[in-house]
């Protein structure tokens, strides 16, 4: 390799955010964190990917924290590395479409306490719902990096993902991820895909991967032979399965060749240890089942996202009809096919997954439909790469308006009147944030907030009062 030029590839560490959101559903508190981000700062990491996803959701819900507040801790630890967060485009982190000024609001604010890096993505690849994200990002200083979703059919030729690499430079982003939450991107296609990317885009290209069916490492090696900038890794104890390579192993895999990272493994090593008796507590507790750490070879085949598979799963034992499990698997790609061939990731492949469901239940496709699915066939999405199947959209919609331009464009402004409901519950500005995103989790937060702030204030005067004995 003495004639290839030395290019040393950068490794955004997923620990934070994605890993353990895809091991043990994004249950990793704060307090769990905060002792190993200085040593986790002197890595050199490309970046810390630790906020956005499923984060903000769960930590409200389940962790009883307020994301907000861990980002600033997390802000305060990290002094020399790029902080990374996944938002959903105009959704943000919520399942459905937000008026422009809230997405505005919210990237600025995520900016404000310490996010570098927004990678942005949309379930349909539809680049208008990105615009105005990119526009905040940018507006706010932050580097905006575009996400396509990474998916298989007969429309998504290297031609459709050159063309939108150049859509995507022209929109003003600073560089573009291919995100493969299936793990379908095989090693000898990465190396297609990256070179023909490359040629069509000076952008930095970061890729994305799981483990799930068991190509990842092999993909990155591809990827990273092919050009390739920035790869996504989690450290080990929290890798492979359902999240990403592990960190030390890519590290040692491309060492002393062009593409070394310089990253020490004595560091490593001690991230490492920090995490793996977590990841033992985690085993124990059920946290972390270990299905998830084998290679599942169905989600190649029938090209589902894993989170998707389980949720068909527990939707069919609700209604007793588990039997049903391989019509529903056979009926998803029809209706991603009806759908206009959309990737499969958040919230389509809940849209697409619930609507095989209720078509194999009901034993008539499209008796019933979800309002999801009335959205998505009205245009309230965007726009898919291919049209909807015409006989199922007006079995769905009937003659109802179908719209053809940005969603977003039809909604009225929605700051004001979230600013006017959060006011009993309202400590911080971002509060207006969580509260229009989850209405019911961040109330049932405030409330649970206040409580706390309650018992200590008491505590404290009684202390004082000299009613406990210190
Ligand atoms: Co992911």
């Amino acid at each position: 390799m003495a004639d290839i030029e030395k290019k040393p590839i950068g490794i955004t560490e997923t620990v934070l955010r994605d890993a353990h959101q895809s091991l043990i559903a994004t249950r990793m508190p704060t307090e769990l964190m905060l002792p190993i981000i200085e040593t986790m700062d002197q890595v050199g990491y490309h970046s810390v990917e630790c906020w956005g996803g499923a984060t903000f959701d769960a930590s409200l819900r389940f962790l009883k924290e307020d994301p907000w507040e861990r980002l600033r801790k997390l802000r305060a630890g990290f002094k020399h590395t790029k902080l990374q967060m996944l938002l959903r485009g105009q959704n943000i982190l919520g399942y459905s479409h937000y008026p422009d000024d809230v997405v505005e609001y919210f990237v600025q604010k995520s900016i404000q306490n310490g996010i570098d890096i927004i990678r942005i993505f949309d379930c349909l690849n539809d680049m208008r719902n990105l615009e105005t994200s990119i526009k905040a990002c940018k507006k706010e200083g932050g580097h905006a990096q575009v996400a396509l979703v990474y998916t298989l059919g007969d429309a998504y030729t290297l031609d459709y993902w050159m063309n939108i690499c150049k859509e995507i430079e022209s929109m003003g982003a600073d560089s573009i991820c291919i995100k493969d939450m299936s793990g379908l991107l095989l090693p000898y296609d990465a190396d297609k895909l990256i070179r023909a990317m490359k040629s069509a885009t000076n952008l930095p290209i970061q890729l994305h991967t799981h483990y799930t069916s068991g190509l990842a490492s092999m993909t990155y090696l591809k990827a990273v032979e092919a050009g390739v900038d920035v790869i996504d890794c989690a450290i080990s104890p929290f890798s492979m399965g359902t999240a990403q390579p592990a960190t030390e192993v890519m590290v040692e895999t491309f060492k002393g060749t062009p593409y070394d990272t310089g990253y020490d493994q004595k560091i490593l090593g001690k991230i490492a240890d920090h995490f793996r008796p977590y990841r033992e507590e985690c085993i124990k507790s059920g946290l972390l089942d270990p299905k998830v750490m084998g290679v599942n070879i169905k989600t190649l085949i029938y090209q589902v996202p894993g989170g998707m598979l389980s949720n068909m799963v527990s939707q069919l034992k609700e209604q007793n009809a588990s039997d049903k499990y391989d019509a529903v698997l056979e009926e998803v790609p029809n209706v991603r096919k009806d759908f206009g061939e959309p990737p499969l990731v958040t919230p389509s492949s809940q849209i697409v997954g619930t609507q095989a469901v209720m078509n194999v239940l009901m034993g008539e496709r499209y008796k019933v439909a979800s309002g999801q699915t009335k959205d998505l066939l009205s245009g309230k999405y965007g726009k898919t790469i291919k049209p909807f199947n015409p006989e199922v959209q007006k079995k769905v919609i009937g003659d109802a308006e179908v719209i053809t331009c940005r969603p977003a464009d039809l909604l009225e402004p929605g700051l004001a009147k979230f600013e006017e409901e959060v006011k009993p519950y309202k400590q911080q500005d971002e509060d207006t944030l969580s509260y229009a995103l989850f209405p019911q989790v961040a109330t049932d937060f405030f409330k649970y907030r206040q409580a706390q702030q309650d018992k200590v204030d008491v505590t404290a005067a009684d202390t004082a009062n000299g009613a406990y004995p210190v």
